[in-house]
């Protein structure tokens, strides 16, 4: 039996709409091809950002996106990115497939993604192979109004007025592809870079240290002792993989029962790491002032056959959807400190929410979960008790039923997905409704993807319930994600 208690009246916190953040990177065909192809592109483009991607990224009101990386993040130079781009330098992508970056997206394409978007930028600065006074220097360029060599530098480079950037990641991965640095190190060398990284009138940066890897408990410890009074966030990374080793990762679309399992419940386990992590935090920071910024997560599957290994291309099927409504519902519960999270990455690389080829564009199974989640965005999230049993194979255990609900404008949202890979189930949902209920429902067999030929995974109206007095019974196909409205 699975029941799901909500409770509208009781709010236990709001729900930050950069939860449902995304993340580009210089990585294979995320920017470039992907988000960029230029003015002269025969592409629709404005100022060299593909329509069609523009518009399918705001239908799913993507609110922040990060930028530029991620390991390049650590090897970036932001002046290379600045001015006529014909004078751009050019450099080898040494993280990422061997390829030249020719600087052509810099720091005012990426501001102008973000206006097309309607989004906030979140930007990460060099700490790794860049100095204070380079990570300084462009927050300077980016936010300062006052008259100085940089700040004429942004207006001769056509922009006068300061951009306002407010999110501002000090480095990425230090402990790793940033830099290789020990937890004390770093806390050191965050403090000493963020100092200089100054609030220019009109725009307070949000800090973001680089947080832990995974279950390195100890990071956020040494972090949150030494520096935690220093930074308003934190971030934490942790990617879905399945497989016996790294190097032998799982497939996007040949998995078997266990592996589909073996990702989900590996997914699932984003909650043990939010909830020791937190605990930790809670320690220095009882207030939960600093927030918690899960600023790369997603499946990480083989790359597609064919394709550079250095692109993280990989195809995105219904379990990927599955994994993102588990991740979601549960960033949605922990909204208390969970304060942004930005999925791996927006296209083309990792768990995309869009693939393109050429001029032509398809919307992954992924993107239909935004799509459904939306509503949850800046909403009071709802007291939500679930009562559920496990599913899965052999160790590969997780809940057969994962929820979330919220409350805006009297409406309440409520996002739940059928975990299991063969098995409907049936819901009750014990909530005081008085009007419309409303749904749909995303759903298919759990290796059903959208390619450039067809796309048979799309949400679709969801009727398939009875509401009684106080109550609603659902029955949910095998692998599916529903979001009901209930007025
Ligand atoms: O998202 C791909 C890579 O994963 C990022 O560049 C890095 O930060 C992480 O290891």
């Amino acid at each position: 039996m699975n029941r799901i208690t909500i409770n509208p009246n009781r709010s236990v916190g709001t729900i930050n709409p950069n939860i449902y953040g995304h993340f580009a990177e210089h990585l294979g065909r995320c920017i470039y091809g992907g988000i960029f192809v230029g003015k002269g592109s025969p592409i629709p483009n404005v100022n060299g950002m593909r329509t069609d991607v523009v518009e399918a990224l705001k239908a799913i009101r993507v609110p922040v996106l990060r930028w530029p990386g991620g390991c390049f993040a650590d090897e970036y130079h932001w002046r290379d990115g600045i001015g006529p781009q014909e004078g751009r330098k050019r450099m080898v992508n040494t993280h990422w497939g061997q390829v030249v970056e020719d600087n052509s997206f810099g720091t005012h394409e990426f501001m102008e993604l973000c206006a097309q978007l309607g989004c906030a930028p979140y930007i990460t600065g060099n700490l790794g192979s860049g100095t204070i006074r380079e990570m300084s220097e462009w927050v300077e360029y980016l936010n300062s109004p006052g008259d100085s060599t940089v700040v004429r530098e942004r207006w001769a480079n056509g922009r006068k007025e300061p951009w306002g950037v407010k999110y501002w990641g000090v480095g990425n991965e230090s402990w790793g592809c940033g830099g290789n640095m020990r937890p004390e190190y770093y806390a050191d060398e965050y403090r000493r870079y963020q100092t200089y990284c100054r609030n220019y009138p009109g725009s307070s940066l949000y800090r973001v240290a680089c947080g832990p890897n995974t279950d390195d408990y100890r990071w956020t410890e040494v972090l949150m002792e030494r520096a935690g009074r220093f930074m308003d966030g934190l971030s934490l990374h942790y990617y879905s993989v399945t497989g016996p080793t790294w190097e032998e990762k799982g497939r996007a679309l040949t998995f078997t029962r266990g592996e589909y399992y073996e990702l989900l419940s590996k997914g699932a386990w984003m909650e043990t790491l939010i909830e020791n992590h937190g605990k930790i935090m809670d320690r220095f920071d009882p207030e939960k002032r600093v927030g918690l910024i899960v600023d790369e997560w997603g499946s990480w599957h083989r790359v597609e056959e064919g394709t550079n290994p250095g692109f993280l291309y990989q195809q995105n099927t219904m379990r990927d959807a599955i994994l993102a409504a588990v991740h979601l519902n549960l960033f949605n519960r922990h909204c208390d400190r969970v304060a942004m999270s930005n999925l791996a990455q927006t296209v083309n690389v990792l768990q995309s929410v869009i693939l393109t080829d050429g001029d032509r564009m398809v919307l992954t199974p992924t993107w239909h979960v935004y799509d459904l989640f939306k509503a949850h965005q800046g909403a009071a999230l709802a007291d939500c008790f679930v009562e559920t049993d496990q599913v899965g194979e052999g160790k590969w255990q997780l809940d057969r039923v994962s929820a979330s609900a919220s409350v805006k404008d009297g409406v309440v949202t409520l996002t739940v997905a059928n975990c299991s890979m063969d098995e409907a189930a049936d819901v009750t949902v014990k909530v005081p409704h008085t009007g419309r209920i409303t749904g749909r429902l995303l759903s298919g067999e759990a290796h059903a993807f959208n390619d450039f030929v067809s796309s048979p995974v799309a949400s679709a109206p969801y009727a398939d319930f009875t509401a009684g007095k106080d109550e609603i019974s659902l029955s949910l196909p095998p692998c599916s994600v529903a979001a009901l409205t209930i007025a």
